[in-house]
């Protein structure tokens, strides 16, 4: 579904990403991991256009999205949870995912399906994104991006400074999302639920991968851990 193909991404005259290979089949979740400034957001960046790559190749379905402006990248299938949860604080959750919506046909994601998915969002529909907490924020980022409909998913680091009750909920919502057979490239830096929910992992260092394989290969890869991972 996506392939990356040696991507080289700079910001400027900052040489960030130095050959970036992965892909993502179709209703797979693959984890990408890495340390802090490893380069996982640009490689997000990269796919979605805001930040093309200068050499290399983005193939979606078969289709170069290489060069396109991000709109039409994102109406070609592809949806991004952004770090640090970037909802409108002045809008209602309902309003803030309505923003997203797509007409569905009565298929797919709607904002019915999403609240049935995530009812916590429902009770809180008129409330401000700004009177929300971190977790229900980080829910109405992963609805509205659900509300595009996406056929690949991209999540950058959706547990990042939530409490552990509410990463747990997290990854539940990751494994209902996994069994409705959504394709998912999901950066993380939380080791225990990325291996719990991926299919297939790739670490990230100094903006290359440096590992890839499955959850139970990167667990009898402690030194991989140790030297990437910071465990
Ligand atoms: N807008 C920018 N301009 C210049 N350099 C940047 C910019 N954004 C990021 N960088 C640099 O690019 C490198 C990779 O950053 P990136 O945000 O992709 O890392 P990351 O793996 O997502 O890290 P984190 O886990 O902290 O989010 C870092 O060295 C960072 O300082
Ligand atoms: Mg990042």
């Amino acid at each position: 579904m996506l392939q990356v193909n040696g991507i080289h991404t700079y910001y400027g005259d900052s040489y960030i990403l130095q050959g970036v290979t992965l892909r993502v089949n179709a209703g797979e979740v693959v984890c990408l991991l890495g340390r802090n400034g490893a380069g996982k957001t640009t490689t997000l960046r990269s796919i979605i256009g805001f930040t093309p790559p200068r050499t290399g190749t983005i193939f979606f379905n078969a289709r170069d999205i290489t060069h396109l402006p991000s709109d039409r990248i994102a109406r070609a299938g592809i949806g991004l949870v952004p770090q640090g949860r970037r909802i409108f604080p002045d809008l209602t959750v309902r309003e803030n995912l309505m923003l997203a919506a797509r007409r569905t046909n009565g298929k797919g994601w709607d904002l019915s399906a999403v609240y049935q998915q995530m009812p916590r969002l429902s009770e809180r529909e008129k409330h401000r994104g700004d009177e929300l907490s971190g977790g229900e924020q980080q829910m109405v980022a992963i609805g509205r991006a659900l509300m595009s409909n996406p056929e690949l998913l991209l999540m950058d680091e959706p547990t990042e400074g939530l409490a552990p009750l509410i990463v747990h909920e997290i990854a539940r919502l990751l494994l209902e999302l996994k069994a409705k057979k959504q394709s998912i490239l999901l950066v993380e830096q939380n080791l225990t639920m990325a291996l719990r929910v991926a299919d297939r992992v790739y670490v990230m260092n100094k903006g290359r991968i440096v590992f890839e394989g499955t959850p139970n290969s990167l667990r009898d890869n402690p030194e991989v851990e140790k030297q990437y991972l910071g465990i």
